[in-house]
């Protein structure tokens, strides 16, 4: 699937066989001192995170990053489940544009040749790498990855990923079960390993062997967890006593949520624990005990996956690469841990739609690092009660996932994708999303980012689909065919805005004049989003739910 020649060059540059320089096979010229990028993407992680206010959540490694990065406090993803919302991002196009709602499709034959962010680096002279879950696995990246396009070698995928759904969580009967919750002990399982920790071991073999790379790299690495099953090593349990751990504010299912906006949580109910508590379709409850539990293993799988992150950007940091490395990390959507009674991620509301997106810029979110000094030094989230780590700069205005692309590429100093045509189906290279480098603009490294613009104005657009008025077995995930209802949603700084409208699947038509629902939610007097005004609005002034046109910045 490599082009001849240079796909075994890259080969061998990662086999650690003699190689030529690598800086005469690069396919593009990017200048010598060009910044590397190391992209992290966690499956399924909300903001439940100490940088991000979190008084419970132990996240001392991405705290640290945290401290020496930007920090958007608002970031939004636009669809949230994980193969849409990857690829929207990975293509710093909508749902709407990649035509990608369910994960039964590949953009590049279905809507258009959308060229990606790992695509475009590469055609710029940087070897891209993949570890782990970047794209989502299956159809909706043709089974490759979307190789060769994306990826100057073979995606890497932990071999113990296998056993992630089959029966290894030993249940209090001392049987193996495919739970939901699943603390074990890392010596027992099959491998004797975990996907994560496999990844961060490749990830760091990789870092290795290209830090003496002429050209510069752009290593993406997924995380599985905190995606369930919450498979993890039991030992981060014990950061999280039951008794510390809260239920969410707002555990009920609210009086005036249209049931089209409700997702019944279908998939926790297929794991053997929850099958057993015999609960309710589709709205449960689910018993406070174990609500509990379901927190503390999403709470626990968040410190693993800390670990995970912090030993690799050790690694970074001790290869010395922390001078000459963007770091991102984010999501791909959040996850609703018992708000408004739900269990998944598959909605619009603010708990499955913000992510965290932390960007670390060498020289210019912190001061480079000193000759043989460390920013990264990894941190024991079991040593102490981490004291609360310095906070970074941070960016309170309203930014969508999707702005990810053209704003990596200008923090490279690559040429920024211009902005989309409507319609952009026939352009390999646009984007649309906002180019975010403003805010990477400080005038000394001591000034606060400001708010640049009214922030009243900026918006974040997500949008999830339904295949009937009330929840029903496929209301979480349904296919293409089967989407009737298309929930469009705007964030503002000030409000929460969602209408349900028919949706022709084989048009790809939205009818704002056939609308099913609406919700209206607050921020200030409704944080969680349990109130919906959206009746006793109707007939003021609001904007209309309508996707964007491309815009100035
Ligand atoms: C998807 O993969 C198949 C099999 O490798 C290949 O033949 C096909 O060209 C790929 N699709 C696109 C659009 O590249
Ligand atoms: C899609 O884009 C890739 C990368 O630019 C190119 O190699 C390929 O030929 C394009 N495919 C089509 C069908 O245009
Ligand atoms: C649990 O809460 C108690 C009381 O607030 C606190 O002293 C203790 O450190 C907490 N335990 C952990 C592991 O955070
Ligand atoms: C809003 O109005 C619709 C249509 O009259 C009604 O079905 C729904 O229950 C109302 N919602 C609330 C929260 O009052
Ligand atoms: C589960 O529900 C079924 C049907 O309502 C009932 O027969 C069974 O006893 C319940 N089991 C438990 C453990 O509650
Ligand atoms: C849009 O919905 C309205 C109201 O239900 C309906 O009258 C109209 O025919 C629909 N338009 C199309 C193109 O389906």
């Amino acid at each position: 699937m490599l082009p001849p020649g240079r796909g075994l060059l890259w080969l061998g540059l990662v086999l650690g066989s003699a190689c030529a320089s690598l800086g005469s096979a690069a396919p593009g010229s990017v200048a010598t001192d060009a910044l590397n990028v190391l992209l992290i993407i966690v499956d399924d992680l909300r903001p439940s995170l100490g940088c991000y206010g979190d008084k419970l959540v132990r996240s001392p490694n991405i705290d640290q990053l945290a401290s020496h990065s930007l920090l958007f406090q608002n970031a939004f993803a636009q669809q949230a489940v994980c193969a849409p919302s990857r690829v929207s991002f990975l293509t710093g196009r909508r749902p709407d544009t990649t035509r990608l709602y369910d994960f039964n499709s590949y953009w590049r034959a279905h809507a258009g040749n959308f060229s990606t962010i790992p695509q475009y680096f590469k055609q710029n002279g940087y070897v891209t790498v993949s570890v782990g879950k970047v794209f989502h696995p299956g159809i909706s990246s043709n089974h490759s990855d979307d190789s060769p396009y994306s990826w100057s070698l073979p995606p890497y995928h932990p071999s113990s990923e296998k056993y992630e759904n089959t029966k290894t969580c030993k249940g209090p009967d001392g049987e193996l079960h495919a739970n939901l919750l699943c603390p074990v002990d890392v010596a027992e399982v099959p491998e004797g390993t975990l996907p994560d920790k496999q990844s961060t071991e490749r990830a760091i073999q990789l870092l290795e062997k290209l830090r003496t790379s002429a050209v510069p790299f752009f290593l993406a690495v997924g995380y599985h967890k905190p995606h369930i099953p919450f498979r993890y090593p039991q030992e981060f349990q014990k950061l999280y006593p039951l008794e510390n751990v809260t239920l969410a504010p707002d555990p009920q299912v609210p009086a005036g949520l249209p049931p089209v906006a409700y997702n019944p949580w279908m998939d926790i109910r297929q794991r053997e624990d929850v099958q057993a508590l015999n609960l309710s379709v589709p709205y449960g409850p689910i018993p406070t005990d174990f609500q509990r539990k379901i927190r503390q293993s999403y709470f626990a799988s968040v410190s693993y996956v800390d670990t995970q992150v912090g030993r690799l950007l050790s690694a970074l940091d001790g290869l010395e690469l922390a001078r000459s490395t963007i770091v991102a990390l984010t999501s791909d959507h959040g996850w609703a841990l018992g708000e408004h009674g739900e269990w998944a991620k598959y909605s619009n509301f603010d708990v499955a739609t913000r992510v965290p997106l932390l960007v670390y810029v060498p020289g210019r979110t912190a001061p480079l690092p000193e000759a043989g000094g460390r920013l990264f030094p990894y941190i024991d989230p079991f040593a102490s009660a981490s004291e609360s780590m310095e906070p970074g700069r941070q960016a309170g205005d309203l930014v969508e996932l999707l702005s990810l692309f053209p704003t990596l590429a200008g923090l490279a100093g690559l040429r920024v994708p211009p902005r989309c045509p409507v319609p952009s189906f026939h352009v390999e290279l646009c984007r649309e999303g906002r180019n975010l480098l403003k805010y990477f603009q400080f005038g000394d490294l001591e000034e606060e980012p400001h708010a640049r613009g009214n922030p009243r104005e900026l918006v974040a657009y997500s949008q999830y689909p339904r295949p009937a008025d009330a929840p029903q077995w496929n209301s979480d995930k349904p296919s293409l065919k089967d989407i009737k209802v298309m929930g469009y949603s705007i964030r503002t700084v000030d409000y929460r805005y969602t209408v349900w409208v028919g949706f022709s699947p084989r048009e790809f038509l939205a009818n704002f004049s056939d609308v099913h629902a609406g919700e209206l939610y607050f921020v200030d007097s409704d944080p969680w989003q349990d109130h919906n005004v959206y009746n006793a609005s109707q007939g003021r002034a609001l904007p209309p739910p309508l996707m964007p046109t491309p815009e100035g910045t």
